[in-house]
């Protein structure tokens, strides 16, 4: 991101499509993201009685199973940029009957919380959105205890394909321009690279794993729902109206043939990265 000017035009456009797809974001074409939340908060073991922050909360994924760990001596923090997003995180956290979770809309690169205050901080596919990956790392290690534990998870180079490199054709067929180089959700490139993200924001003791996420999906259409209903449908809103459907058949079609009879397999090559405070 080359000037502040760009890095707060890139947060708006990102904030604008969450807000949009928020009320279909817990759809079963995209249950990944509740399955890898249960997987982040076993990797981070949070204890009863524990302060957690989960930075870009979404619609709670995160913070749900977060709470439930951390029980009712202990409080979660949820954090987002996206009013609507944390709408939804509000009624599933009173669905599930907890209230041990606190939401606020925050930026995650300017967190307003005191240094050294929680005993972990959590973000779920949500770094590889912010402009200074480097700068909001600094910004989470600040809030988070010496000995308290940082962790974050983003997508693999396998994710989504081979669907979403036919969907980049497609869009770029239809007058969508996309930028040189991975796609923002793939910016985080490598186990290596989170550790570098991790290190460079003073953490110790760094550990990574990957994990497979993914799932059979019933077919096209479900992969649609994923498209529709996360960061991805940012792309559909530069092309023209009128050619929506045209475009969407036309991809549609080549996802179909890529149909087994175990239905359409939706790889979420998962990368787990966690570090944790030196105690001063
Ligand atoms: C893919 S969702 C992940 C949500 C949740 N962690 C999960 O696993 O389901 C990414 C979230 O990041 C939020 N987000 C993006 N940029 C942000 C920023 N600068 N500050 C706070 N939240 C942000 C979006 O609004 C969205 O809710």
């Amino acid at each position: 991101m080359s000037a502040p000017a760009d890095a707060e035009q890139h947060k708006q456009a990102v904030r604008d499509v969450f807000e949009s797809v928020a009320t279909g974001y817990d759809n079963p074409a995209t249950r990944f993201f509740p399955f890898c939340a249960e997987r982040l908060t076993d990797f981070v073991r949070p204890r009863p009685g524990s302060r957690v922050l989960d930075v870009a909360t979404g619609s709670g994924a995160v913070a749900i199973p977060l709470a439930q760990a951390v029980g009712p001596q202990g409080r979660v923090h949820g954090i987002d940029i996206s009013a609507a997003m944390l709408a939804q995180a509000e009624a599933n956290a009173r669905k599930m009957g907890l209230n041990n979770i606190d939401l606020h809309e925050m930026d995650a690169e300017r967190l307003d919380f005191k240094a050294d205050h929680f005993h972990h901080v959590v973000c779920s596919y949500g770094l590889f959105f912010l402009p200074d990956m480097a700068g909001a790392l600094n910004e989470w290690a600040r809030v988070l205890r010496p000995g308290g534990t940082l962790a974050f998870t983003c997508f693999e180079e396998s994710a989504f394909e081979p669907m979403l490199e036919h969907f980049l054709q497609t869009l770029q067929a239809f007058g969508v321009t996309l930028p040189p180089g991975p796609i923002g959700a793939k910016r985080i490139t490598s186990l290596h690279h989170c550790r570098e993200l991790l290190a460079g924001a003073g953490l110790e003791q760094i550990q990574t794993q990957v994990a497979q996420m993914g799932y059979h999906l019933a077919d096209e259409n479900a992969w649609w729902e994923a498209i529709a209903n996360t960061a991805m449908q940012g792309w559909l809103r530069q092309v023209e109206p009128a050619r929506l459907d045209e475009l969407r058949r036309a991809h549609l079609d080549h996802v179909a043939s890529l149909k087994t009879a175990d239905g359409l397999w939706m790889d979420v090559q998962t990368r787990f990265a966690r570090g944790v405070k030196p105690a001063t």
